[in-house]
């Protein structure tokens, strides 16, 4: 493998995968398959530090693999594999736990914003999920994340786990620090029925997200009913940085198109809310639904995504048991 740049990422198999992921995360993985050596996981072991129905999960794990292929990625190009095949990541994630700070961990939003006001009653791998996530990148000395901009702060975790590894065990760039990637433009899509909140597979209302499955009439309907403004699209950010809904179908309509926000809001300003939603539908529709399609074939052959995974796990535990080799020798574990 190529020493350089070595990119990691993963995705929770909870469902189905939305535009927020696609552009977030998905789009990026596959830019950069092209560029550098990828490791792409399903992480089923973040998934259940909520609980899961065992079979849900089974298949929602060979789904999120379909995603990946449907979106572009090339299992002979990139490592595809899911999290808990590979047994190094629980192994280097308890090491990690013992490096951790449990004040790093108190100042983690993602774990506040999931727990709600009864943290009591939240799972102990919720809390310590950002440290599993370290392990995730580290195992692999992963020297790149693409994620959107959500898990920013959790990347910012690992670097410094990393680097208390690195100076506790006296061992300078052991680790690299890992750098996220994330989005210029749309690094953090929101919820079509709220602006102020991210586009998440967890919110009840399906109308707020744009799934990879949906169809072109439930592309339409969602776009249709999708808050926006009362008034005509104003003509400097200025003004729409105040209107979040508007801002946000701005955006998705600026990515997809491949047009500056600048552009976008020279094309439309002055023009009703109903205009710009016919258009961003039209742009969604042909990019998302084609996704769409690809997923319902692949899933109609189960034993090829098994395959992928199979193939992906041989090749991600085998730099994941050279490099714990190291770890263990560094932490003194015989
Ligand atoms: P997850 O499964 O919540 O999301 C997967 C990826 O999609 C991005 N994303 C978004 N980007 C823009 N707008 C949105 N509304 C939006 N919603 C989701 C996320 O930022 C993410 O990149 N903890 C991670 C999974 C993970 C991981 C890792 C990521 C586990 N280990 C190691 C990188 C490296 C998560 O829950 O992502």
């Amino acid at each position: 493998m190529n020493k350089k740049k070595l990119v990691f990422s993963g995705i929770q198999p909870t469902g189905n995968l939305h535009l927020g992921n696609y552009l977030g995360a998905l789009k990026n993985f596959v830019t950069l398959q092209d560029e550098t050596d990828c490791i792409y996981c399903v992480v089923d072991l973040h998934a259940i530090t909520t609980f899961q129905n065992p079979n849900e999960l089974k298949k929602n794990v060979l789904e999120t693999v379909a995603s990946f292929v449907a979106t572009g990625l090339n299992p002979d190009k990139s490592i595809i594999f899911n999290q808990s095949s590979v047994t190094g990541h629980s192994e280097l994630a308890w090491i990690l736990n013992c490096v951790s700070r449990i004040g790093w961990l108190n100042r983690m939003t993602q774990f506040k914003d999931k727990a709600g006001s009864d943290k009591e009653k939240a799972s102990v791998g919720l809390y310590i999920y950002p440290n599993l996530m370290a392990a995730d990148i580290l195992l692999y000395k992963a020297t790149h994340v693409p994620v959107g901009a959500d898990q920013k702060q959790h990347l910012e975790l690992s670097r410094d786990i990393a680097q208390k590894f690195n100076k506790d065990f006296n061992c300078k760039d052991f680790f690299p620090l890992p750098e996220p990637l994330i989005p210029k433009n749309v690094s953090r899509v929101m919820s079509l029925r709220d602006g102020t909140k991210k586009m998440s597979k967890s919110e009840e209302s399906d109308y707020s997200r744009i799934n990879l499955r949906d169809e072109a009439d439930d592309i339409i309907k969602k776009v249709k009913k999708a808050k926006s403004d009362s008034e005509q699209i104003p003509d400097n950010l200025k003004v729409l940085e105040q209107k979040p809904e508007a801002l946000n179908l701005l955006n998705i309509y600026s990515e997809i198109s491949k047009n500056s926000l600048d552009k976008v809001i020279k094309e439309m300003s002055g023009k009703e809310y109903s205009h710009l939603k016919t258009k961003l539908a039209e742009l969604l529709i042909s990019e998302i639904t084609p996704i769409g399609k690809e997923i319902e074939k692949l899933l109609g052959d189960k034993s090829h995504l098994q395959q992928i995974l199979k193939k992906g796990t041989e090749k991600a535990n085998f730099i994941a048991e050279e490099n714990l080799k190291n770890i263990r020798e560094k932490v003194g574990l015989i």
